[in-house]
């Protein structure tokens, strides 16, 4: 009787294992960037790096609008003080005293807009990119991009910290302009404050109005149609690009235009 259930135990503990090996070599499989294996090396996008191969990579079809794909060098990050609020995205702890001030500043845009607003506008975040994915090349040349983006009373914090990101993480030559589409807005701060304040930022950044409440796609069709970029890249008015985020994308569309 011992013996039988020893082997039972045995039998179901082969059988987890087996399974939990299949399992984990799914995941390794379909999981892009896991590091050094060999199964991933197959699956990274393949991107020839030397001069001679660029012309065959993108073939100069017509399908590539407005020109050559542009020389790029990746951008450098500074890091702010740690000792900065929100810096790498640590919690900004707001005080007892000031809990009705955070309540009432809660109600202007649903979320915690004292914290926000305590954050460094330029504040910086994790490298967030697996461990194979920094090692990851990219081409030399990538097509340019306009940043569209449609806010209607974002949060000044929010929407300049989106702006600032985008500067701060892509690299200048890929970036045709930045177009902020303001959907009729009602906040003070968001009108004549604002072109003012983006007119000095070190890339070109355009703020438009709808005029009367248009929604969500057609304002980014009229920032589209005002892009001059090779691509359009439509990003929320809250959130912050991380190092290394555009050439990965860039990089996909190039090929895909080298496809066809
Ligand atoms: C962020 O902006 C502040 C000024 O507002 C500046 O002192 C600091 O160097 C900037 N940080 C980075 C990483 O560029």
């Amino acid at each position: 009787m011992a013996r039988f259930r020893f082997y039972t135990c045995k039998i179901i503990i082969v059988t987890s294992v087996v399974w939990f090996m299949i399992g984990g070599g799914m995941l390794m499989y379909y999981t892009d960037c896991a590091g050094n294996n060999s199964l991933c090396v197959k699956k990274t996008l393949v991107v020839k790096d030397s001069t001679e191969d660029e012309d065959n990579m993108y073939p100069k079809s017509a399908i590539a609008p407005r020109g050559r794909f542009r020389r790029y060098t990746p951008k450098d990050y500074k890091l702010n003080p740690s000792h900065w609020p929100g810096e790498m995205g640590k919690g900004v702890a707001i005080a007892k005293e000031e809990e009705q001030l955070k309540n009432e500043k809660f109600k202007l845009n649903q979320f915690n807009l004292l914290a926000s607003d305590r954050i460094a506008l330029n504040r910086s975040l994790l490298d967030v990119r697996m461990e194979g994915c920094r090692r990851k090349e990219y081409p030399k040349t990538l097509p340019t991009t306009s940043i569209v983006i449609v806010f209607h009373n974002e949060a000044w914090s929010t929407l300049l910290r989106t702006v600032y990101s985008v500067i701060n993480t892509s690299p200048a030559p890929l970036i045709s302009e930045i177009i902020l589409v303001d959907d009729a807005s009602e906040r003070e701060y968001l009108g004549k404050k604002l072109e003012d304040y983006v007119s000095k930022l070190s890339v070109t950044t355009k703020v438009m109005r709808t005029g009367k409440r248009s929604g969500l796609i057609r304002a980014r069709l009229i920032g589209a149609a005002a892009s001059t970029g090779q691509i359009i890249t439509f990003l929320d008015a809250h959130c912050e690009c991380t190092r290394g985020w555009l050439e990965p994308l860039l990089a996909r569309v190039a090929q895909k235009i080298g496809l066809e």
